[in-house]
């Protein structure tokens, strides 16, 4: 299997900037493209903005010379000069798969393509293209550049290699790679998020709550716990000495009623306008960039700490400056 020296990216918005950041970060080479050249200047600044964060989450780790970046709109100078492609446009099935025909018909047969897609399923994606094998789903998290989770998902006719050959890659740029065993639409977390958001809407619909209050049930409680440990560990702890069978006696009767639904409410206006007005009040006219700002300061603290602890992201932490290391030892 190749070298993995330059990430090409397909579709340079939120994602595809997020993975550049990232990727420079840690020393390899992008060959960035979206179809709108304007994105050019987006993804400089998007890069620019991410770099403060980035440089203190691994304030004390001996990073490599920062990658070198280029950017295009020839999606086949990306097909024919990455030794990975990462792919991050819009999420509609017909786009995706006319990018796919295009770089597959041009990359060499091992590189990787990846899909950032937060829900379609690799099958969908891989079918009738050249040299489906190598074709997988590495779903990442949105700020890219500070949450190490991706989710690395195989088709119908992908080859386990080359899940191997991805997952080394992406734990080569610090993140923590979670090898989904089957295939299903939404893979893993974003099945659990939307279990609640569903609830959410329903709440805003019911008018339960505001965004703002039901923001609150998650940050001053749950939330602050799962960023350390999941929802089944908290679980475990909280049933006690009699641990995760005593919790299940204690809760298990409330599945039976049950508190939540299954199914979303309809989007009407009015839960639009609930969910929209709610949140811009609760930004209290602080701009998505001081949002995002604030956010990632947090994310960043959390990390150190939990570095320390060698827990969860942190511990991710700890894998990649090890990576790191070796990676120097190795070339010098
Ligand atoms: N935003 C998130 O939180 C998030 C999280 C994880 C995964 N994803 C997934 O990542 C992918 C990208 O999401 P995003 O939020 O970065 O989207 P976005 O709209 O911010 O960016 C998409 C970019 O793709 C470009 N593009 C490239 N080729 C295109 C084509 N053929 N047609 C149209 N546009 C083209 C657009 O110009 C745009 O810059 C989606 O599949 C999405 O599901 C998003």
């Amino acid at each position: 299997m190749r070298e993995i020296n330059r990430l090409g990216l397909i579709g340079t918005g939120v994602i595809g900037a997020g993975w550049a950041a990232r990727a420079l970060h840690a020393g390899v080479d992008v060959i960035a493209a979206d179809l709108n050249p304007k994105m050019q200047d987006w993804l400089n600044d998007a890069i620019d903005n991410a770099a403060p964060s980035l440089n203190a989450l691994t304030a004390d780790i001996d990073m490599p010379q920062r990658g070198m970046l280029r950017f295009t709109t020839d999606f086949n100078e990306v097909a024919l000069t990455a030794d990975f492609i990462q792919e991050s446009v819009p999420e509609t099935l017909e786009i995706k798969r006319s990018v796919f025909a295009t770089l597959a018909e041009h990359a060499p047969a091992d590189v990787i393509i990846a899909s950032s897609t937060s829900g379609f399923m690799p099958s969908e994606m891989q079918h009738g293209m050249n040299h489906p094998e190598r074709f997988i789903v590495g779903h990442p998290f949105n700020p890219v550049y500070l949450c190490p989770l991706v989710e690395i998902v195989g088709g119908n006719e992908t080859d386990d290699s080359y899940k191997q050959v991805a997952r080394g890659f992406y734990e080569s740029i610090g993140m923590h790679a979670l090898m989904v065993r089957r295939e299903v639409p939404g893979h893993i977390s974003d099945r659990l998020q939307e279990a609640m958001w569903r609830e959410i809407l329903h709440a805003l619909n019911d008018d339960i709550a505001t965004t703002g209050e039901l923001d609150e049930a998650i940050v001053y409680g749950p939330g602050l716990r799962w960023a350390i440990m999941g929802m089944n560990q908290i679980y475990m702890i909280a049933g006690g000495e009699g641990g995760a069978r005593h919790f299940i006696e204690q809760f298990g009767p409330a599945l039976e009623w049950p508190w939540s639904h299954l199914k979303a409410p309809p989007l009407s206006e009015d839960i639009v306008a609930r969910f929209a007005d709610g949140t811009e009040a609760q930004a209290g006219g602080r701009s998505i960039r001081e949002l995002e700002r604030i956010r990632d300061e947090c994310m960043v603290a959390i990390q150190r700490v939990l570095r320390k602890h060698d827990m969860a992201s942190g511990a991710t932490l700890n894998q990649f400056e090890k990576h790191l290391r070796h990676r120097a030892e190795k070339s010098g």
